[in-house]
């Protein structure tokens, strides 16, 4: 960090802006193999939310990497400083007072466990769609898996590539056992449990 580089400090601050929301700020970090239900829940939760008057902001790993990640692939290292990126970034739109929604791999735990130090206590919430692979893999939305399968995607995470499971998440999802509905329940009731949206 250069010395000639001083943080600035404003008259409108987090607090202000979470006051006007009338809502907390956090990050709502999902977490899980390709096909678990990130998105799917992610974007069912903002809809939720949006309805209710909540300011929410989503980050998909998908469209994330056609803009500010377009530059970075799935070797471990750039999967690394993808999650580093998305990490400030969701730091920033708390600090905006949004609720913000990521939904990434974020296979491993090192950098999980760096955006919830980024964070303030209480406004990382990590979720982990703790839906089995096997499941992942006969949805296939996309036709990923079977790509990976025949060698034509090298690190497919689940095949050749590591996921390490959150081993303290503050919510856990089974897409395979519950449904949308119950999972976009599940999660509004904790943010209420938390007294981050009323
Ligand atoms: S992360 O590992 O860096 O967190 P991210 O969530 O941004 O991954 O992107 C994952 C998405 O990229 C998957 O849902 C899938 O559609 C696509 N993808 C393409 N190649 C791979 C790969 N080798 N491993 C995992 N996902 C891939």
């Amino acid at each position: 960090m250069d010395e000639n580089i001083v943080w600035h400090n404003y008259a409108v601050d987090k607090a202000q802006r979470s006051e006007q929301k009338r809502h907390k700020p956090c990050v709502l970090w999902f977490t899980g193999y390709s096909g678990s239900g990130k998105s799917t829940v992610a974007g069912a939760l903002e809809s939720a939310l949006h309805q209710q008057g909540v300011h929410t902001y989503l980050l998909d790993g998908d469209n994330v990497r056609h803009g500010l990640c377009k530059d970075l692939g799935f070797s471990d290292a750039d999967r690394v400083e993808n999650i580093r990126r998305v990490g400030e970034l969701s730091k920033l739109m708390a600090d905006a007072g949004l609720v913000v929604l990521t939904a990434f791999i974020s296979p491993f735990r090192a950098e999980r466990d760096m955006v919830r130090e980024l964070l303030a206590d209480d406004e990382f919430i990590e979720v982990f769609l703790d839906t089995p692979l096997d499941v992942c893999e006969q949805r296939d939305p996309k036709g990923l898996y079977k790509k990976a399968r025949a060698g034509e995607i090298k690190h497919f995470t689940g095949i050749d590539s590591d996921y390490q499971v959150p081993n303290n998440p503050e919510v856990r999802l089974d897409t395979s056992k519950n449904s949308l509905e119950q999972s976009v329940a599940q999660l509004i009731a904790y943010l209420k449990t938390k007294n981050i949206i009323g």
